[in-house]
């Protein structure tokens, strides 16, 4: 399988907890690693990518983390503005337009405008180029929001080109539409966790990103996995030990879950499963995420 550093824009979704946060900042360290200029993005969230990287948080510029690597956490506000100054280009026309009441009360019936800001933030840093015409970013990290939410994120481009007549708004909506759906631009990471209900929810987040969004799944990332330790003998052998035996049981229930998820996960979505094993410590930090990050190297693809 080709890696992902074939593809600028690498989105990570999945549902809330399940490890998003921890698989983008792993990914994007990767990327670093590799020799990329990499820009991670978190988007209306409580950032933790930088965090859990030991930096101290972001805020709504982009800011350098380390060799390589630089983050920028989305709010709607500074990236309404922004944006609209990024694709109006003059301070004027931005004042002219959204701080003009009658514009503004027309805003209002856009649908999404906000996650449209937020996404044509992001898309724009996948478009940036540098003065030598080249692009500005080689990966761009998009830790994206809970599924659901992801969903109708990812799908504003389409409904705006749906719902808007010919214009502005929706040529820069095809552009994003055309971005996102590009499969030599753009990988989808699928985030999920050994357990019955996010193997379903990843399922029928695949199925809504094909179907709604029109992207197809790059891989799943099955985190926080039990390795398979024991034989079914050996667990007998442990019966007469009562407190190991138990451990032991309740191991081997955990490493046959995340078994059982990975061959749903693989025959439901249809894309190779990178496992994280479930790391156990007292602080989740630079460590685990440098380690989250080996396990993914595969995923990554070539290192430089
Ligand atoms: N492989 C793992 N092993 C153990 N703990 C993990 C693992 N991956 C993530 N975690 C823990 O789970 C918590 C939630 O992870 P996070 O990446 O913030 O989830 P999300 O962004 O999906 O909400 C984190 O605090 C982290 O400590
Ligand atoms: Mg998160």
């Amino acid at each position: 399988m080709a890696g992902l550093l074939d593809r600028r824009l690498w989105v990570v979704t999945g549902k809330g907890g399940v490890g998003k946060s921890t698989v983008s900042a792993a990914l994007a360290l990767a990327s670093a690693r590799a020799g990329r200029r990499t820009l991670v993005c978190e988007v209306n969230t409580q950032e933790r990518v930088s965090r859990f990287l030991g930096h101290p948080p972001v805020g709504p510029e982009v800011s350098r983390l380390e060799e390589n690597l630089w983050a920028v956490d989305m709010r709607p506000q500074e990236a309404m503005r922004e944006y609209a100054l990024m694709t109006l280009r003059f301070e004027a026309l931005y004042k002219a337009v959204f701080e003009n009441r009658v514009i503004r009360y027309f805003l209002r019936f856009i649908p999404s405008l906000q996650e449209l800001v937020l996404l044509g933030k992001v898309l724009w840093h996948v478009r940036e180029t540098r003065a030598d015409g080249q692009p500005a970013w080689d990966t761009v990290v998009l830790d994206a929001p809970a599924t659901g939410h992801a969903i109708s994120f990812l799908r504003v481009p389409q409904v705006l080109l749906d719902t808007v007549p010919p214009g502005p708004l929706h040529k820069e909506a095809r552009a994003m539409r055309d971005l996102l759906v590009d499969p030599g631009l753009t990988a989808a990471v699928l985030v999920s966790l050994p357990e019955e209900l996010p193997v379903n929810e990843t399922l029928e987040l695949a199925e809504a990103l094909r179907g709604q969004v029109r992207v197809q799944p790059t891989a799943v990332v099955l985190n926080a996995t039990s390795p398979l330790r024991f034989e079914e003998g050996e667990l007998r052998t442990l019966a007469p030990v009562p407190g190991l035996s138990d451990a032991a049981r309740e191991q081997h229930a955990g490493a046959l879950r995340s078994r059982e998820a990975r061959a749903r996960l693989e025959s439901g979505v249809g894309v190779p499963v990178h496992e994280v094993p479930r790391l156990f410590s007292e602080r989740f930090g630079r460590a685990q995420v440098e380690a989250v990050a080996g396990h993914l190297a595969a995923l990554v693809g070539r290192w430089a």
